[in-house]
């Protein structure tokens, strides 16, 4: 079962061009989905021009050379490994479902191209990566889902309850519960390959009601927020002073009179406390 290429052994049924085409038509969709909703909601617009704001109030330019090198940075902290996220759970489950959502379409794909009838072989690590893949996004997002999602974990809002802004996780949540019960079953044109392309498609097709773009918009934010820090304009946030450093004290005379001589380090309000208060 983990060996086989089901999509292969679905070619009887389902001739290979259909199989082939739907994935084309999934890759537009998604494109589709992101132009509109970043005319929908202006989102390039407001990053042009929000960046534009940024240049004014920077205390310094940042060079070509230092971009390429900011771009590296958020490549391997915030896309490869998931750096923006500050809590450890959160980000593993990210992390297990960003990677197995890729493992689990970019084998999908590879299969039904590459090996699209039993005629062409497929290499066993291509179906044992597909299983891992939908396994990893299944455990990545099912922990998201009932333990992570804010609405649980700090709203005390029952795990069943749904609203629209869920509907990407649910629909990589179908997408791979189906296509594991569909593979566990033994593949073939049943009722739960009905369910898995049905769920596919709404993933795909969803993107203009979802959260998939996330994916492209999340980077271009990212790179934007270390460019603000590199060049110092920092989106007019004030720096982040050492309570303790006399040059500080020089610049606000008045922080004696409302915290004492030497002021202790707090640390940052938000982690004082986890959000509950349901
Ligand atoms: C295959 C690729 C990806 C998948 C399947 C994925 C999946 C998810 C899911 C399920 C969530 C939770 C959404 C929710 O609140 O309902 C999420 C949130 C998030 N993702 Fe991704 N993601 C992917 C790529 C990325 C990339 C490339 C980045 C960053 C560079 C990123 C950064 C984030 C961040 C920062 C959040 C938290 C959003 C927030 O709370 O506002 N993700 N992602």
């Amino acid at each position: 079962m983990f060996m086989s290429n089901h999509f292969a052994e679905l070619s009887a049924s389902i001739p290979t061009v259909v199989m082939q085409g739907y994935i084309v038509l999934m890759v537009l969709l998604v494109m589709g989905g992101t132009i509109l909703d970043m005319m929908h909601k202006k989102s390039a617009q407001y990053f042009f021009e929000n960046a534009k704001k940024a240049q004014k109030s920077a205390k310094r330019s940042v060079g070509a050379g230092e971009k390429v090198s900011i771009a590296a940075t958020v490549l391997v902290n915030e896309i490869l490994t998931s750096g923006e996220f500050n809590n450890t759970r959160r980000r593993l489950s990210h992390l297990l479902t960003m990677w197995g959502t890729i493992i689990f379409i970019v084998t999908t794909a590879i299969m039904i191209f590459g090996y699209p009838t039993p005629a062409t072989p497929t290499p066993a690590l291509l179906p044992q990566l597909w299983h891992i893949g939908a396994l990893m996004l299944a455990v990545g997002g099912y922990w998201f889902w009932l333990f992570i999602r804010v609405d649980v974990s700090a709203e005390g809002l029952p795990w069943f309850r749904f609203e629209r802004a869920d509907l990407f996780i649910l629909s990589l949540l179908a997408t791979s519960t189906f296509a594991l019960i569909w593979s566990f079953t033994g593949g073939g044109l049943t009722l739960f390959f009905a369910l898995f392309v049905l769920s596919s498609t709404v993933l795909f097709g969803g993107v203009y009601f979802s959260k998939f773009a996330h994916m492209f918009f999340k980077p271009a934010a990212a790179f934007q927020k270390r460019v603000t820090h590199a060049d110092g304009s920092r989106e007019n946030l004030p720096a982040e002073y050492d309570l303790t450093d006399p040059a500080v004290h020089a610049k606000f005379p008045d922080i004696p009179e409302y915290m004492g001589k030497n002021p202790a380090y707090m640390g940052l309000g938000i982690k004082r406390e986890s959000a509950k208060h349901y």
